[in-house]
């Protein structure tokens, strides 16, 4: 499978970037078709008004590499790993412009936006997310936020590793091991189990499967 990393600090060698490589090395370990990507290297200009900056065939004429990042990386990946710092309770500004230019790809006027939104879908996710702060309230809403949004386009929201850190690559001295469950997510990306029930999905009393035969005491 074709997995696209989305590292979305602008410090290069920063943490969230950190807990990029080690998921990136998980869906390479897997046997997975790794692309990464530095946001930092395509996106430039935020959102505007698109009345401002559509063409006359309705296409975002924002210079920068936004669109290059979309159809060439995005669009190809069936899994998605990104990594934000967390900033202000949210998401890396970086990161919130790329949600916020899909309007520009996806909208009714936008050309090709049909093809677009096909190459969206069906995509798994995984979200790494580095810190200072260790209280659990602090990623909430960024966590809300991409629950909400990969239901809204269809994706499924596989998993989500916190490393706490500030200074550069101090996010290796987590102690609950971040670097490891980044790495997992990555190595798990299209296996690991992802349910949404309704009281009416039909079920098992088992999550796992039958239980194992107890070994015989001695
Ligand atoms: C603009 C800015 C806002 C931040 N806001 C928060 C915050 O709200 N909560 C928090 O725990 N850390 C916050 N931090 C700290 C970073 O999340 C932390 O240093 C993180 O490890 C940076 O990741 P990076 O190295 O990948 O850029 C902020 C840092 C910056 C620069």
């Amino acid at each position: 499978m074709r997995v696209l990393v989305l590292s979305s600090s602008p410090r290069r060698n920063g943490n969230s970037q950190t807990m990029a490589q080690a998921a990136a090395q998980g869906a390479r370990d897997a046997g997975h078709d790794v692309d990464f990507a530095y946001l930092s290297d395509y996106v430039e200009g935020l959102f505007r008004d698109c009345r401002t900056c559509r063409n006359l065939d309705g296409a975002c004429t924002i210079a920068d590499d936004y669109e290059r990042l979309l159809l060439e990386h995005v669009v190809p990946a069936d899994g998605l790993i990104i990594a934000t710092p967390l900033y202000w309770y949210g998401m890396s500004g970086a990161l919130k412009t790329f949600y916020d230019r899909l309007f520009c790809y996806t909208s009714g006027s936008a050309p090709d936006g049909e093809t677009v939104v096909d190459g969206l879908t069906g995509k798994r996710v995984a979200l790494l997310i580095a810190c200072e702060e260790s209280y659990k309230g602090a990623t909430l809403g960024v966590i809300t936020q991409f629950q909400e949004l990969t239901r809204y386009l269809h994706q499924e929201l596989i998993g989500v590793a916190v490393g706490i850190g500030n200074s550069r690559g101090e996010v290796e001295a987590d102690p609950a091991r971040p670097l490891d469950h980044a790495e997992d997510l990555g190595r798990r990306l299209f296996d690991a189990r992802v349910t949404d029930y309704r009281i009416d999905t039909p079920r098992s009393n088992r999550v796992w499967g039958e239980r194992p035969v107890a070994a015989p005491l001695r």
